[in-house]
This record gives C-alpha cells, sequence and structure tokens, in this order.
C-alpha cells in the first residue's frame, strides 16, 4: 500500500493563535504542514509571506509544505527556504523560466514541486521531471478555502500517477502526488484510488473542534 501523508492547510486555521494550531495537528496525526500563500496578484486573496514561516518553524519537526500561489516566484522561494520550509511548490504559469525556478529552490535545500490549476496542463512536467520531488493537483481553483472539489480532478490525478509511475520505474527516485482543494472524509478515498498519496485539507481539519477524530476518520478511509 501506498504511504499516505495527511497535510491540513493551515488557510483555515485561527492565525492568532498559529503556533498552537501546527503544533495541535501534528499531535492530533498530521504528517505535513501545507502554508499557503497568496500575493492579491495570481490570485485574489493575501496571505503570509516568510516571517510567518519563521514563527510557526520551532513549533514542530514536521516538514513545512510551502505553496507559492505568486507571481513571480524566483524573489520569494529562497526566502521561504530561509524561513524553515522543506518542501517549495509553485504554479508554471507565474514563472517565466521554470526549469530556472525549480533548480533554485533545489539549490536553496528543498523539495521542489509543480502546482496545476484545474486547466493547467500536465504537459509543463514534459522537461523537468529530474528536478521535481512534487506534482501538486488542484481539485479547485486556486485563492480561497472550503471550496467545493472539481470531480475532473480525480481524471488529472490518474495521469500524474501514471507519470511519476513511469518515470521513477526508469530513472528511481520518490516523487509526492499531492491533491489540494475540497478534500473531505467522504471523497479522500476516492482521490487515494486516483493515484494521490499526500491530501491537504483545511477547511474540513480546521472546521472540526476534534482534530484527532477527522485526521483518524481519513486515515480509516485510506485503510479501506
Ligand atoms: C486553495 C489552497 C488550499 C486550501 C484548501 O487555494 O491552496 O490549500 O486551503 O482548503 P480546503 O481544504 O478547505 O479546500
Ligand atoms: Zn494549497
Amino acid at each position: 500500500m501506498r504511504n499516505f501523508r495527511i497535510a491540513p492547510s493551515l488557510l483555515s486555521a485561527d492565525f492568532a493563535c498559529l503556533g498552537q494550531e501546527v503544533r495541535d495537528v501534528i499531535a492530533a496525526g498530521a504528517d505535513i504542514i501545507h502554508f499557503d500563500v497568496m500575493d492579491n496578484h495570481y490570485v485574489p486573496n493575501l496571505t503570509v509571506g516568510p516571517l510567518v514561516c519563521e514563527a510557526i518553524r520551532p513549533h514542530t519537526q514536521a516538514p513545512i509544505d510551502v505553496h507559492l500561489m505568486v507571481k513571480p516566484v524566483d524573489s520569494l522561494a529562497p526566502m521561504f527556504a530561509k524561513a524553515g520550509a522543506d518542501i517549495i511548490t509553485f504554479h508554471p504559469e507565474a514563472s517565466e523560466h521554470i526549469d530556472r525556478t525549480l533548480g533554485l529552490i533545489k539549490e536553496s535545500g528543498c523539495k521542489a514541486g509543480l502546482v496545476f490549476n484545474p486547466a493547467t496542463s500536465l504537459s509543463y512536467l514534459d522537461h523537468v521531471m529530474d528536478k521535481i520531488d512534487m506534482v501538486l493537483i488542484m481539485s479547485v481553483n486556486p485563492g480561497f478555502g472550503g471550496q467545493s472539489f472539481i470531480p475532473h480532478a480525480l481524471e488529472k490525478v490518474r495521469a500524474a500517477r501514471q507519470r511519476i509511475d513511469e518515470y521513477t520505474a526508469k530513472h528511481g527516485g520518490e516523487i509526492w502526488l499531492e491533491v489540494d482543494g475540497g478534500i473531505k472524509v467522504d471523497n479522500i478515498a476516492a482521490v487515494a484510488a486516483a493515484g494521490a498519496d499526500t491530501f491537504v485539507a483545511g477547511s474540513a481539519i480546521y472546521g472540526q473542534p476534534d482534530y484527532q477524530a477527522v485526521i483518524a476518520a481519513m486515515r480509516a478511509e485510506l485503510a479501506k
């Protein structure tokens, strides 16, 4: 069975006590912290920058997965690496030079990945698979938490799984396949069946009082 990882998105956490929210969700059984960065330019919303990443860093040893919804990407990505990020992903449309941006992230010591909006082609992966540690499929249009899962994202997840398996069978290594947007207890099994191994969930986890109960219910679905 695939190794499944649950990545709560801080976007739906209480921003007045983020350190505690990070500790609580990891204590409740989450594996990764998903950190959404929005610039009110690439996406119509504004969140947090490297200072906040640095501030939460001492609160957990779990990987911090920084999802950059910003344009341009190159100046900010290394700042997040310095601020303690472990994984940095960006949207290929937001970078003028995708290969260079991936290289910058890798040189800064982080894992790197590309993010695919619902209407973005996976062909951006064609010539850069050797620099990719994670593929992130958006199952909503980026910008806001609490949106509904777009069902045709499952087809994209299946196609990404096939690309990853073909590449790693030939070249070795490990590439994670993450899905972000509208993931809940009642659809996580379908997302896993399509080939995902890493599941972002914001409102489904932080919108409930008992984080442990939600994460346990998600893991029970994944074990079915
Ligand atoms: C959307 C963000 C997501 C979002 C997920 O642009 O990238 O990470 O927080 O939130 P839910 O799980 O509520 O859809
Ligand atoms: Zn995200």
